[in-house]
């Protein structure tokens, strides 16, 4: 199939729109979050407009329908990460589903594999998004275990030279992005997760900058949680994904209605998983959008989507270069790397470029992406970055580079 993006931007409503007083919206920032097509819109707003009930509850038509609705959009999830509907636990965001593994690991009986103690270790790398960082420092804090992490390379890949030394034999727990969103590189998980996985421990993947833009099958990666959100991958916002086969060794996290087995004045018991870990009236609206969102993005093919991703990056690279002042942070070939490319100009500093770049009608994130620990080893305040998604083009770049020339001579 040939990639039509021109048909793709048609089914984005909001690419119809201006900003700035008429400018053309050049939306470069889909690591922070992506539109949304028209079917999803549509697919939330039908929930509401004719089947909207609360799921697994009530003994009606319309509960009926919500529920198969709600459990049609776990299928769909688990046919795009090659897994089983029972391996998928529906959350409000990815930051909530490592909550999640980390507040159920903290409620691990004492003695059960998934228990830390201050003898144990929690490894993860200086590219994490906070969301992968501060929840293991949070559960090191209340478990007494160590914290060790990969440092980044000047190249911006991990320093994997120690792998041995860094996943020691204490290791219980390795969490790791898959994508880093703010320099791109793409991890190589075949090493760190047969490290783990020698040494016993379970390896947690932040995979919001990967699910969204390649091909991901859960039984290949061989991790043993994976995390991701619908906002990135043009699903709606409050919806996020945790897959796992473990689920069934994981004590919940969330207590209340619809997760339990049997309750007494006294106590509890606790229902199979997903349904363990999906306390209360779930996000129903918003599941059925990213069932939508994933169905959207199966038709255009996940393979095309990254082909097209890597073939926009190998431009946006190479004409960024073409800018003196401009250093790229992050890997500058396309080996494992992916379409999220952060920058500094010159002495411009990235919140005044943000800034101008908006002016034109260029959205694009600045600051330290909620990454502050990898941007203080860069070395720099905050870096630009611009960030791509299946319905970008060449044309996008092109001005991107012209708004960096001009904000150049404006703040000169
Ligand atoms: N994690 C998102 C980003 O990188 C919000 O922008």
């Amino acid at each position: 199939m040939s990639f039509d993006v021109a048909a793709i931007r048609r089914d984005f409503p909001i690419f119809e729109r201006t900003v700035r007083g008429g400018k053309k919206l050049i939306y470069l920032d889909s690591g922070a979050t992506s539109q949304k097509p028209e079917t999803v819109i549509e697919a939330e707003s039908n929930f509401y407009r004719s089947h909207n009930a609360a799921v697994h509850r009530g003994a009606h038509q319309l509960a009926e329908e919500a529920t198969d609705a709600y459990e049609g959009a776990r299928e769909k999830v688990a046919n795009f990460l090659g897994a089983k509907s029972e391996e998928i636990v529906f959350t409000k965001s990815a930051t909530e589903s490592i909550n999640l593994i980390a507040y159920s690991m903290s409620n691990a009986p004492s003695g059960s594999r998934f228990a830390l103690t201050s003898q144990d270790r929690i490894v993860v790398t200086e590219m994490e998004h906070h969301a992968n960082l501060i929840p293991w420092q949070q559960l090191a804090s209340r478990s007494g275990a160590k914290i060790s992490w990969f440092e980044v390379l000047p190249n911006g890949r991990l320093d994997l030279d120690s792998i041995n030394a860094v996943i020691s034999e204490d290791t219980k727990v390795v969490a790791i992005t898959h994508q880093s969103n703010v320099l791109g590189t793409i991890n190589p998980l075949e090493e760190i997760v047969a490290r783990a996985h020698a040494v016993g421990a379970v390896v947690v993947l932040d995979a919001c900058q990967s699910v969204p833009h390649m091909p991901i099958d859960v039984k290949k990666l061989g991790v043993d949680f994976l995390v991701f959100s619908g906002h990135k991958a043009v699903g709606p916002t409050g919806v996020g994904v945790l897959w796992s086969n473990q689920l069934e060794d994981l004590p919940p996290f969330l207590f209340g209605g619809s997760m339990i087995e049997n309750v007494t004045m006294e106590s509890a018991t606790w229902a199979p998983a997903p349904k363990r870990f999906e306390a209360g009236v779930p996000n129903m609206a918003q599941a059925v959008g990213l069932g939508a969102a994933l169905d959207f993005l199966s038709k255009i093919g996940m393979d095309n989507i990254f082909h097209h991703e890597m073939a926009l990056t190998k431009y946006f690279l190479e004409k960024l270069q073409e800018i003196p002042t401009l250093k790229i942070v992050g890997p500058l070939d396309l080996e494992n790397r992916g379409s999220c490319i952060s920058f500094t100009v010159g002495e411009i500093h990235p919140h005044d470029l943000g800034q101008y770049l908006d002016s034109q009608g260029i959205a694009v994130r600045t600051g330290h992406h909620c990454a502050w620990p990898l941007t203080r080893k860069l070395g720099v305040p905050a870096t630009t970055r611009a960030s791509l998604y299946l319905y970008n083009q060449e044309a996008e770049c092109d001005l991107l580079v012209s708004g960096i020339v001009n904000a150049q001579k404006y703040f000169a």
